[in-house]
């Protein structure tokens, strides 16, 4: 393999690997009583005993090194100091950076004791999504293809896949050019190059109403949250292209399986 091309795919295996060992890390600490600025500071510590650089932590201003998404907030939630509770839900978004600038970027939605069926079902369903989308990725193939294969299965388990907010290209920069949409049409958008990263990152709602948008003080960033205050879920892999299909680089042995 060419140079270049090689130390590219060494530096985002290296991010990847340590970005879901940083999930894996956090996953005994998601319990009632634990704080969401508690698990901030749980993957800040992990990832700078790692050498590595937790990349949400300054990125257009955002002023924590993890999303921590609870319940109704569909994305982007900012470490706070609420307490979890039984049966809330939450996904952890990790993004580690580094030697050399590359990113890896994962999230997981977790379960703070027992949930309720719905919530278990909606998790499940984001999951299952995520890898139906992964399953389209080819070198030559289009971002329709992944949002296709997502909406298809969302719609027909009842949910709701959010269409302005997805995947994208990731690599030495967090996120770039393609977008990679949760509905869409087979064959067109934007074309997935061999040997490029992209992630994958559906976001399931329970019904179709529009979400409200809301700013964190001092950054670019927004969070948001469904309009009736009913759950959302999220999972995330950053995957390579390469000239025969994909790789999972935000692995580190078993996938973290949280139902
Ligand atoms: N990790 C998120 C994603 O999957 C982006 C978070 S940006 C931040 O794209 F600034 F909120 F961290
Ligand atoms: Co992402
Ligand atoms: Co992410």
């Amino acid at each position: 393999m060419e140079a270049g091309r090689a130390s590219f795919v060494q530096g985002m295996e290296k991010a990847g690997r340590l970005a879901a060992r940083t999930l894996k890390h956090v996953k005994p600490f998601i319990k009632p009583g634990i704080t969401t600025n508690e698990i901030d500071k749980i993957v800040y510590d992990f990832t700078l005993s790692n050498d590595a650089k937790p990349a949400p932590l300054g990125y257009k201003g955002f002023p924590k090194s993890v999303c921590t998404s609870v319940n109704d907030c569909i994305c982007h939630g900012l470490p706070t100091d609420y307490t979890l509770k039984e049966g809330d839900s939450i996904n952890v978004d990790v993004t580690s950076i580094v030697a050399g600038g590359y990113h890896g970027d994962t999230s997981a939605t977790f379960f703070v004791g027992e949930v309720s069926e719905e919530d278990r079902k909606l998790t499940e369903v984001a999951y299952t999504a995520m890898h139906k989308g992964i399953n389209e990725l080819k070198p030559f193939g289009k971002t329709g293809d992944v949002g296709f294969a997502v909406n298809k299965y969302v719609m027909k388990q009842g949910y709701f896949a959010v269409r302005e907010i997805g995947g994208h290209g990731i690599g030495t920069t967090f996120h770039k050019d393609p977008f990679v949409p949760s509905f869409g049409k087979k064959g067109k958008g934007e074309m997935f190059r061999p040997w490029t990263c992209v992630t994958v990152e559906p976001m399931i709602n329970m019904n179709s109403k529009p979400y409200s948008e809301h700013s964190i003080e001092g950054s670019d960033i927004k969070y948001y949250l469904t309009a009736d205050g009913t759950n959302s879920a999220q999972f995330e892999h950053t995957m390579l292209i390469t000239d025969s299909g994909y790789e999972f680089m935000t692995l580190d042995g078993e996938e973290v399986i949280t139902f």
